[in-house]
């Protein structure tokens, strides 16, 4: 079965390898828009960038709607450090032929999933989830009619990457963070706990560059940046692929284990904002809107990748 998939990201450097993964794959799913956010750069350039990935991959037929410059009550923070000054690390950039397209993403979000059958609309979130907040302010109607949505964000047992206990996606839009998951509307959880066990080591990057294709040969070059800068920065083995997890829960759910749970978001504290209260003793399991992502098969993830990337 085909997924119709609306993709809300803010590439940076693990958004774009989680892009080519979902334009390698028009068997499994029709990408009804790409919807971009402020996020690891301003919002102008997350839009850019997802219209140069789109290019290298060669599927201009997919639309792309800019969203949300700032976060719904916070003021903007950038992840630059990251993803390099341009979003996309050291890839050679160039002017998309095209462009974006009209529409604010929020209400290319509300549009798409009120044009859609209950339950037909996957979201896949790699950013703040500012647009689909909005989205879901400006018609609730959407959330009893959306699909699976599947979010990076989040921590638990690892503990924050931009805050002790805080993960960025959900540290730069708490408030939206939280709209999202107190909805009701059903959702998996792709959180630190299980990125971090999905790293690109030197070997898995050499696999990768040597996969003669557009799509692969710009991965590697996003992958080495941000694993040298991991290594600079935090140390240890290579930078964990957080985003591209989210499209191989999609494309190959097997590929990890989930616990339900219940999610709640700090808004309001200075040291702990962004932390995300996963709860795991529910009194009705079977009723749990939320599922935690706590395990993640590395090898069949890259497996996947390299797949699809060869394509
Ligand atoms: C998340 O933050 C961003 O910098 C990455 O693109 C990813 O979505 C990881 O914390
Ligand atoms: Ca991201």
């Amino acid at each position: 079965m085909v997924t119709k998939l609306i993709f809300d990201c803010d590439p940076g450097v693990d958004d774009a390898v989680a892009l080519f993964m979902a334009f390698a794959a028009p068997q499994d799913l029709e990408i009804l828009a790409i919807t971009t956010v402020g996020g690891n750069v301003a919002a102008d350039l997350t839009a850019r960038n997802a219209a140069i990935i789109r290019q290298i991959a060669g599927r201009e037929d997919v639309p792309i709607h800019a969203g949300a410059k700032v976060p719904l009550i916070r003021p903007p923070l950038d992840a630059g450090d990251f993803h390099g000054e341009s979003g996309l690390g050291a890839l050679p950039l160039f002017a998309p032929t095209k462009g974006v397209e009209e529409g604010h993403a929020a209400n290319v979000i509300v549009d798409l999933v009120m044009r859609h059958g209950p339950g037909e609309v996957t979201l896949a979130v790699t950013g703040p989830c500012t647009n689909l907040a909005l989205a879901m302010r400006l018609e609730p109607d959407i959330i009893e009619r959306l699909g699976l949505i599947v979010v990076m964000g989040g921590a638990r047992r690892e503990g924050g990457n931009v805050t002790a206990s805080a993960e960025y996606n959900i540290w730069a839009d708490p408030h939206a963070a939280e709209v999202v998951f107190s909805s009701g509307a059903r959702c998996v959880v792709m959180g630190l706990d299980v990125t971090h066990q999905v790293r690109s080591d030197p070997a898995r990057i050499a696999a990768i560059a040597a996969i003669d294709t557009p799509a692969a040969q710009a991965s590697a070059n996003l992958l080495a940046f941000s694993s040298a800068l991991e290594r600079d920065i935090v140390g240890g083995a290579g930078a964990p692929i957080h985003d591209p997890c989210v499209i191989a829960y999609i494309l190959a759910p097997e590929l990890f284990t989930l616990r339900p749970c219940q999610l709640k978001v700090e808004t309001s504290s200075r040291l702990t904002v962004g932390h995300t209260a996963v709860e795991f003793g529910l009194q009705d399991p079977a009723a749990a809107r939320i599922f935690w992502a706590t395990h993640a098969d590395a090898d069949g993830v890259f497996a996947l990748l390299n797949e699809l990337l060869a394509r």
